[in-house]
């Protein structure tokens, strides 16, 4: 059965597609079989990131290792049975398909509450959330205190992975791997930063997560989007020398390959 890895956070814009892209790509690229599906129905970044690739990859003649997205099946309303609901029988009847033939699923949830992330949240054996390097986007994990910063207690989003995470206990499924990543760290704001990552590291042990290495603020996990491609592709695409940036960036997406732990992954890039 798939490794299931799942991307997630409710604060919009924390980099969950851009970490859900790298982390596919760094997979396929390492040879393994990498099924995809992408929650957020309306903006669709990773779906359309694998199909720029696809195109790309054709267009120029090339050969690039591609996820294999799978979307929601329709389901006939009739066939469920009393109380069930349609969103997870479409989600896990498209995962039980990849599962049977990927060796992971990575799915990339959308910037909000929804039932489908809610469902997914409850198969992720490795979540991972991304977060901006700031205490608006740790307050969707924990409340603090406004005057000493103490750590209050979980809030929304650390919460739903706490029911997601019983719902696992009581179907008897391994617990959650959950990693916090901390995303577009810039070379200022050093005061801010040692901040975000003490509470962190507080929250960490309190809720029960990792925090993995982070992703710096940089133009090449942005830019490439068009053509479907990482900073792993260059090599295949023509690019034989990398800036000291784009070698940094792959130093950061290695570093944070190898934190994950993933089964059977020997990081090899
Ligand atoms: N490390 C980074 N360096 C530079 N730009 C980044 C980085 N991470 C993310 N971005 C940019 O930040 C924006 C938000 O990232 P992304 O779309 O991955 O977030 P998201 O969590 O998927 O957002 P949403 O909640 O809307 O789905 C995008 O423009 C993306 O290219
Ligand atoms: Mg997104």
């Amino acid at each position: 059965m798939a490794h299931i890895i799942v991307c997630g956070n409710e604060k919009g814009g924390s980099g969950k597609s851009t970490v859900t892209m790298h982390v596919a790509t760094a997979l396929v690229r390492m040879g393994f079989s990498v099924g995809g599906m992408d929650l957020d129905l309306r903006q669709r970044t990773f779906g359309h990131y694998v199909e720029n690739r696809q195109s790309y990859a054709k267009s120029q003649n090339v050969e690039l290792p591609c996820p294999e997205i799978a979307e929601l099946p329709e389901i006939d309303e009739g066939q469920l049975s009393p109380g069930e609901n349609i969103y997870d029988v479409r989600l896990s009847t498209a995962v039980a398909g990849l599962e049977q033939r990927c060796d992971f699923v990575v799915i990339d949830c959308p910037g909000s509450h929804t039932r489908l992330s809610q469902v997914a949240h409850s198969l992720a054996d490795t979540l991972i959330t991304p977060m901006n390097d700031s205490f608006v986007d740790f307050d969707l994990l924990a409340k603090r205190d406004p005057i000493n910063g103490n750590i209050e207690g979980p809030s929304v989003y650390s919460e739903m992975v706490w029911n997601a995470r019983q719902l696992r206990s009581q179907a008897g499924l391994d617990p959650i791997d959950w990693i916090v990543l901390r995303n577009r760290l810039g070379a200022q704001n050093m005061h801010n930063k040692k901040k975000v990552g003490d509470a962190l590291d507080e929250l960490s042990t309190r809720i029960g997560f990792r925090v993995a290495p982070g992703f710096n603020e940089r133009v090449i996990f942005r830019e490439l989007f068009p053509r479907g491609l990482t900073l792993l592709d260059l090599k295949d695409v023509g690019v034989q020398q990398m800036n000291l940036s784009n070698v940094a960036a792959r130093q950061e997406l290695r570093e944070l390959m190898k934190s994950l732990k993933l089964p059977g992954v020997t990081v090899n890039f």
